[in-house]
């Protein structure tokens, strides 16, 4: 069983946001229109068993051109804000250069619908589809990519700078460095294991790029990062798996936030010979570690580790759901590998359902990071496999997905309760959950096989189906707004009437006035 709507709306604080995300490959299609141009992403997803069953990102959920009937979704839906990323080859189709204005044109529209519909856009300005012609010249290996997102975001800044409330600079480095360059799983599919480092300092050097660049044109939205974080459990008490957890953690999680939030990276990732590739230039740790405005986290599961050879962050059954035997990892892999979790329920991506990790996590950075900024947890989600119900007498359909719901109520129950006063990570000053996502979508390697949605997308159609963890959000949302109101109408109800605004002549001096 799962909490209530009602009880966990009662767990929200004041101004928590309730959004959806999305990210623009796994959702537009359209990849020829209106000038874009190709993505390292188009070029990999055709090569044979790159994705499973061969799957193509072509039309996706043909978003491009349902976006007004999407928004009016998520409208209906209620959230208060919607995730979505820019797609960089649209905006500049070779990667840089000026902007293609066709491009520009798609999130015109997509940025004044939600507006028009009172949904506050939260974009991210790269996740993932870096442009072929940078890929071509080396991609996230080469530094220059670093200053291309910079001007990327400049272009993005001044043209959309007055309706973006959030921007996330780069969503998860964690997974293009370890799936994309590390292990060949995703674009641009390179197995250079432990070569594949210096892709982590040119895009996190990338996001304090873009950071600047929003700052430079004075952006009035909020400006954050996303990294993905996934508590490390040693698989038992023998100490090489607590060494090895330990390494996974600094690997996966400390590589990437610490850089961030404390401007250095981690003493032992420094002292180990292969990582010279972060001999760089000082005042780069200076543009890394700009203040943000908040911290985007996505949780989705805890990592047990265990010694022994493997291929590092990623679960056999993960890779398996990508059509990957790990081949890429061989000898030269990883000296720890993933562990299953036997007793936990599991997704469709083998991924365990733990949502008591997700205040572990919470704990572990609030711990970590003492001056961590204002936390949003950008995505959280399940993929589970969905049956279609339909009522033959009124011709209707229902998606009973239980399970992607409890997963949902559970982790965000999880974090409200961990961030609260007295909880575990109480000092985070949490201000959001985005669900990933609003609709089944393409899910990189493992093609259309992972459904995430709270929407059902029928790919030969393009119908869309509320499933039943829609209408559970769509619930909490109303429920959440009922709380809200009803603590307005308390609020004013107490409020002492004001019969006279000028301060009495008693000589008595006003509170706070020094004596
Ligand atoms: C990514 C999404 C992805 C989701 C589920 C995150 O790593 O940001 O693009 O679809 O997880 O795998």
């Amino acid at each position: 069983m799962h909490i209530t709507a009602r009880d966990l709306a009662a767990l929200i604080p004041p101004g928590f946001t309730l959004g959806v995300a999305t990210a623009a490959f796994q959702i537009e299609g359209a990849l020829d229109e209106d000038g874009r141009g190709p993505a390292g992403w188009d070029v990999f997803s055709r090569k044979p068993g790159a994705i499973v069953e061969d799957h193509s990102p072509a039309v996706a959920c043909d978003h491009y051109h349902r976006m007004p009937q999407d928004v009016a979704l998520m409208k209906q839906l209620g959230v208060d804000s919607y995730r979505f990323s820019f797609a960089w080859p649209r905006i500049q189709p070779t990667g840089s250069g000026p902007a293609n204005r066709a491009g520009l044109a798609f999130y015109d529209r997509l940025l004044d619908e939600l507006l028009a519909n009172g949904i506050s856009p939260m974009a991210t300005i790269y996740h993932w589809d870096t442009p072929l012609a940078l890929d071509e010249a080396g991609g996230w290996m080469n530094r220059d990519t670093a200053y291309r997102l910079g001007e990327y975001a400049g272009i993005l800044a001044e043209k959309f700078g007055d309706r973006v409330a959030r921007w996330v600079t780069i969503n998860e480095p964690a997974t293009v460095s370890t799936n994309g360059y590390s292990l060949g799983l995703h674009s641009p599919g390179k197995e250079l294991v432990l070569n594949a480092f210096p892709t982590v300092h040119h895009q996190l050097l990338g996001h304090g790029l873009a950071v600047q660049a929003l700052r430079a044109a004075n952006v009035p939205g909020e400006i954050g990062m996303t990294n993905v974080y996934s508590p490390m459990v040693p698989n038992s008490i023998n100490p090489l798996d607590y060494i090895s957890a330990g390494l996974m953690d600094l690997a996966q999680n400390r590589l990437y936030a610490d850089p961030v939030l404390t401007g250095k990276y981690p003493d032992l990732i420094r002292a180990a010979k292969f990582f010279s590739a972060f001999d760089h230039p000082a005042e780069d740790m200076e543009l890394i570690s700009q203040p943000l405005d908040f911290y985007g986290l996505n949780y989705y599961m805890p990592t047990k580790v265990a010694v022994g050879p493997g291929a590092g962050a990623v679960p056999a059954s993960m890779a398996e759901a990508m059509g990957s035997d790990l081949s890429a990892a061989g000898s030269g892999g990883t000296p720890f590998h993933v562990e299953t979790w036997p007793e936990a329920d599991i997704t469709s991506y083998g991924w365990p359902v733990k949502p008591e990790y997700m205040g572990v996590a919470l704990k572990e950075m609030a711990e970590r990071y003492p001056n961590l900024p204002p936390v949003i947890l950008t995505e959280g989600g399940a993929s589970f496999e969905d049956i279609i119900v339909r009522d033959k007498s009124t011709n209707t359909r229902f998606i009973p997905d239980e399970r992607r719901l409890k997963y949902l109520s559970d982790h965000l129950e999880a974090a409200l309760r961990a961030t609260a006063p007295g909880g575990d990570a109480e000092s985070i000053d949490l201000r959001g959950y985005y669900v990933w996502s609003l609709l089944d979508n393409f899910e990189w390697s493992a093609g259309y096989n992972q459904p995430f949605g709270l929407l059902h997308v029928d790919f030969e159609t393009q119908e869309r189906t509320p499933k039943a963890s829609y209408f559970w959000y769509q619930e909490l949302i109303e429920e959440r707004d009922l709380v809200n109101a009803a603590g307005a109408a308390i609020a004013q109800a107490a409020a002492p009437e004001v019969l006279d605004t000028e301060a009495p002549d008693d000589g008595v001096a006003p509170l706070g006035a020094s004596a």
